[in-house]
């Protein structure tokens, strides 16, 4: 095992050393902490893949630190070029059609397509262009476990299998990018992020398709990503909805076994709760305590069981709510005491 070290982002030019000896760096960005590792070293991605216990056909997103770089490797259409203007350096990857042999079919699991996305972190994009290559960087967890937020969740999670994380304190958002496919004839959101479907629809004039929102959730998603267990606590986690605390509590105070809580400030206040972990004033600090709490009720024996609050569905609750839902695998806390 080697020792895996924690860096400041003072300390960045050993994290530099790292990426450019082949070595993994996990490195901070606005969403969630990323795995790193030379996009153009295949023995280094194939150890992002092992390091994580991922499935090889999950391609990963390539992270760049000026646009230029990206017409190296993917085909820029005039969608990229409109969203790149309006949301770089942001929370928006875009899924464009890859350059002809410019990148190994680790890094894109063999499609002709090619996620890419310009973190908003200063010293992360820093790692990036001193590295002079780009990063490959899928979310820093170990496969199936909430994504990270803080750097010591990639350390509990990885700590032995990489070189080191540079630590730049929690994440601000704390759940994934926006996906968008632009490689299509129509624009699609994969996966639900800060940026929302309506949000890209103005900036691009044309409408974009959101698979969140279709009805048939049989359909094989078109992110591969998307069809594994995600985001997952070994607990029971149960969703609750705003008018259904006073249930919860009630059920609660009849068990022998402490639970996690998981509520909005408000709700906290309204029931007398003082020891939930508190998702904040609004869903912005709902999403950036979201795998956080997961995580440290998680890290609690006793408990077994933990509920969260979830938000009405509309489209600036939808990358909430979809980690949510699979942290949940769809359970609801009413399902406890009815039939
Ligand atoms: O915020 C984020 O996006 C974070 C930070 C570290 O940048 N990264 C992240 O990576 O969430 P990851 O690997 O955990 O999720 C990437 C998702 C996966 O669901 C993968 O299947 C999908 O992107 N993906 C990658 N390449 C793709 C492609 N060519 N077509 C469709 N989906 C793709
Ligand atoms: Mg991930």
């Amino acid at each position: 095992m080697m020792e895996t070290k924690i860096w400041t982002s003072s300390e960045l030019s050993a994290a530099v050393s790292a990426i450019k000896a082949g070595q993994l760096v996990s490195f901070p960005s606005e969403t969630v902490y990323g795995l790193g590792a030379n996009a153009f070293d295949e023995v280094a991605v194939k150890n992002v893949y092992a390091a994580k216990g991922r499935p090889s056909d999950n391609p990963l997103i390539v992270h760049v630190a000026d646009i230029e770089q990206v017409s190296d490797f993917a085909q820029v259409n005039e969608w990229a070029e409109k969203l790149m203007q309006q949301f770089w350096p942001g929370p928006l990857t875009m899924i464009l059609p890859v350059q002809p042999d410019a990148l190994s079919e680790t890094v894109t699991g063999g499609l002709d397509t090619v996620a890419i996305r310009m973190p908003d972190n200063d010293v992360t994009r820093q790692l990036i262009r001193d590295a002079g290559v780009p990063i490959v960087g899928p979310s820093a967890n170990t496969s199936g476990r909430p994504s990270p937020t803080l750097a010591t969740h990639v350390y509990h999670d990885l700590q032995g299998k990489i070189a080191g994380v540079v630590d730049d304190g929690a994440t601000m958002i704390g759940v994934e990018s926006t996906i968008i496919d632009l490689s299509t004839d129509q624009p699609a959101v994969l996966r639900p992020g800060k940026i929302t479907p309506e949000e890209l629809a103005e900036v691009l004039g044309t409408d974009v398709i959101s698979e969140v929102t279709m009805k048939d959730a049989s359909a094989a998603p078109k992110a591969p990503g998307m069809k594994y267990r995600h985001y997952a606590p070994d607990k029971d986690v149960y969703m609750v909805g705003a008018d259904e605390w006073a249930d919860v509590l009630a059920w609660v105070d009849e068990q022998d076994q402490p639970v996690g809580l998981m509520m909005p400030a408000q709700a906290m206040a309204q029931h007398n709760v003082a020891d939930a972990w508190s998702l904040g004033e609004d869903v912005n600090s709902a999403m950036a305590q979201l795998f956080a709490g997961l995580r440290h009720f998680d890290g609690q024996a006793d408990v077994k069981t933990i509920f969260v609050a979830d938000f009405v569905r509309d489209s600036t609750h939808a990358a909430y709510n979809n980690r949510l839902l699979k942290a949940s695998g769809g359970h609801r806390a009413t399902e406890l005491w009815t039939d």
